[in-house]
């Protein structure tokens, strides 16, 4: 099974759990239409790279790992979306949760993913018991306070904002967690892996400002010109387009040397290296070529 299948299939089973009777129904319902049809669901990805550059030692504790990284998110979004957050009527192309479930049941959705994403790993980890408690370490890090999503949403309710603790937590934080996740499933320490997640997560959010500032909502699926809107500092009014852009590569470039050594050293290099054009923004790409030392 190719990735995309084995992410796909964890998280339905995931979700299946959280809908068995005597489930409401309405809840169960949210919760299935918050995940189909899922996003680009690039964390989860990059785990599975990880976890396989470093040899996959147990697929079923990566998939888990896997699908409880993408639940979180997912919440995480659902959360966003909320009118005391964003109050963004849509998501990846169809009505927010809130928009097709209600305020209540959308406040619930997010909170139930929440759950499950930690009951995967704990029911996954009779594979590998000292790994599966590592992982709920990293993830529950990565998701609430002082270094996770919830710090990064925090933020927006300070007056003064350290942007660069704002980024780390709000977007950083699960990549951080995608890669470290992925080499830890795999039987590896998590601390090295660290750099190259923050990295690629750091680049992600300027290619969303790119994207926010560039697209139009159909494009995107959601509401676009966000930053502007909410006055959010971002890297297009930082740096200009063309600076962004160039801003994103040399993150990238970084995250190639930052590499630890593995056994899928030079596919992940690959990896990061079409990460690099994908993000670009479309009039943008192919002009210049991200290659490693570059
Ligand atoms: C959107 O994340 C939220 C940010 C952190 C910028 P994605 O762009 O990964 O959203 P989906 O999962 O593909 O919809
Ligand atoms: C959402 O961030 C990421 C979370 C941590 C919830 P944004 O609000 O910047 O992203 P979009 O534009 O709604 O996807
Ligand atoms: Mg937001
Ligand atoms: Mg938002």
């Amino acid at each position: 099974m190719d990735f995309a299948a084995r992410i796909d299939a964890a998280i339905g089973h995931a979700i299946q759990q959280g809908q068995r009777a005597p489930s409401p129904g309405k809840l169960a319902s949210a919760l299935h239409y918050t995940v189909t049809p899922g996003g680009a669901r690039i964390r989860p990805s990059i785990l599975m790279s990880v976890a396989a550059a470093c040899g996959d030692r147990s697929p079923a504790l990566s998939d888990a790992a896997a699908a409880a990284l993408e639940l979180i998110h997912c919440a995480s979004l659902v959360h966003d979306d909320l009118p005391c957050f964003d109050d963004a009527d849509t998501r990846r192309g169809k009505p927010a949760v809130h928009k097709a479930f209600g305020e209540p049941l959308a406040v619930l959705t997010g909170d139930s993913l929440i759950v499950i994403a930690f009951e995967v790993l704990a029911r996954a980890a009779h594979h590998d018991p000292e790994q599966a408690i590592k992982l709920m370490l990293i993830l529950g890090n990565r998701t609430g306070m002082p270094n996770g999503i919830c710090a990064g949403q925090g933020w927006e309710s300070e007056q003064e904002v350290d942007l660069s603790a704002y980024h780390r937590a709000k977007t950083g934080a699960l990549f951080i967690a995608a890669t470290q996740m992925g080499a830890v499933a795999a039987g590896e320490d998590a601390e090295p892996w660290e750099e190259l997640g923050a990295r690629i997560g750091e680049a992600f959010q300027v290619a969303d400002d790119l994207r926010d500032a560039l697209y139009d909502a159909e494009t995107l699926g959601k509401p676009v010109g966000q930053d502007d809107l909410h006055g959010r500092p971002n890297a297009v009014t930082e740096f200009g387009i063309e600076g962004a852009i160039a801003h994103m590569r040399e993150i990238l470039t970084g995250a190639i040397s930052s590499i630890p050594k593995c056994p899928g050293e030079a596919m992940l290099a690959k990896l990061v290296t079409k990460q690099a054009e994908v993000l670009t923004p479309i009039k943008w790409r192919a002009s210049k070529h991200l290659t490693p030392g570059e």
